[in-house]
């Protein structure tokens, strides 16, 4: 179908004027829509992906407090705002954001481009974001899509297409592109965010609500809840991780910094090893030690499990504590840290949990 086709039914400036009105007398007050500022419109964006918005308003407020232009996230140590996401998850989004940010600063003067294909080349600037910050703090007319605008388009054109698919995004942003003209960019993208967080829910949607019901070919039909089509991803894999917090004799704690490259990359957490299905833990954990830093560690108690879900993979982690008899020095392997210099650095969420456990 084309996407003509799809809008044959959809009286759009009617639509658009019922949306927008709802979203200018329901909104939530939100940090980042107290703002044009593009960059802080931008850090928030890019919080907000794979995150929730009670979770990212605390993180929003410090990380504008810490880095409040482009200039002072350029210059920041990465360690400081990798500190400054933490618990966040993903932590290559704002790595990336870094990385623009710089570009941004030598290229653009820091200022954030207001063209669309500059914007979009920067460093881990995708199409939602790109649509999300041009519509937002530049008024520009950008289809946003992510899932949740999927899902509330899905609704009200029928579009039954699998959303788990590279080309079913490329669609709604053709078919929203046709939509959003002639509307006020920035309330009509933000309006649908929060007609998706409000009322067109994954689950048991609020039609009754819902200011653009009359519009809506799903309820019509009464297939609201059959939408939109996901088709199922394959499980996450479960690996079995062993993981040793070792002290020395001075109570440091032995930590370690993950490749720069691939999952967690660049974050800091106590030594850990991927298990065998029958894999005795402290046998591995001490062979770990030796072999890969030449530390003679005497593994000690078994601490508890802890268990980190990923996207596509979850660890199951045996933490264990443990002991060297000598003070060690730090190498560029690893290092030996006091309570409150572990306190300093930035770990995995999983790692959070075992350090908690410590203290505890
Ligand atoms: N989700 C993604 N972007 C958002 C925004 N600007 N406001 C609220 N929720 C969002």
């Amino acid at each position: 179908m084309t996407a003509e086709n799809e809008l044959e039914h959809l009286n759009i400036e009617a639509f658009q004027h019922d949306l927008v009105d709802w979203y200018q007398n329901n909104q939530r007050e939100l940090p980042w829509r107290k703002t044009k500022n593009p960059y802080y419109i931008w850090v928030s964006e890019i919080m907000l992906q794979q995150t929730r918005v009670d979770t990212v308003i605390p993180y929003f407020n410090y990380f504008i407090e810490q880095f409040p232009t482009p200039e002072d996230l350029a210059l920041a140590d990465e360690e400081e705002v990798l500190k400054a996401w933490e618990g966040l998850g993903y932590y290559s989004r704002v790595r990336n954001l870094q990385t623009a940010v710089k570009e941004v600063v030598e290229s653009y003067g820091g200022e954030v481009p207001k063209d669309r294909a500059e914007f979009r080349a920067l460093k881990g600037v995708g199409p939602y974001t790109s649509g999300a910050v041009m519509s937002i703090a530049f008024d520009q007319p950008e289809p946003a899509v992510d899932g949740n605008v999927m899902r509330v388009f899905s609704r009200l054109l029928h579009i039954e297409d699998d959303i788990m698919q590279a080309k079913t995004k490329t669609k709604f942003e053709k078919v929203i592109a046709q939509v959003i003209e002639g509307a006020p960019p920035s309330d009509f993208n933000q309006a649908i965010m929060e007609l998706g967080a409000l009322i067109c829910t994954p689950k048991s949607p609020g039609c009754l609500l819902c200011p653009v019901q009359a519009y809506c070919q799903a309820r019509e039909l009464g297939v609201q809840e059959e939408l939109p089509v996901k088709k199922k991803k394959k499980e996450p894999t479960r690996k079995r991780i062993a993981v040793l917090a070792v002290q020395d004799k001075e109570q440091r704690w032995f930590v370690r910094k993950r490749p720069a490259s691939g999952l967690l990359a660049g974050l800091w957490e106590f030594p850990q090893v991927e298990l065998e299905r029958e894999e005795e833990a402290d046998k591995a954990l001490a062979k770990m030690l030796n072999d890969q830093h030449a530390i003679q560690a005497e593994v000690e108690a078994y601490l508890g499990e802890v268990e980190h879900v990923f996207s596509h993979l979850i660890w199951e982690m045996e933490v264990y504590t443990g002991r060297v008899d000598e003070k060690l020095s730090s190498t560029e392997m690893g290092k030996w840290v006091t309570d409150q210099e572990a306190k300093e650095l930035a770990y995995p969420v999983s790692h959070q949990k075992i350090l908690k456990r410590l203290e505890e």
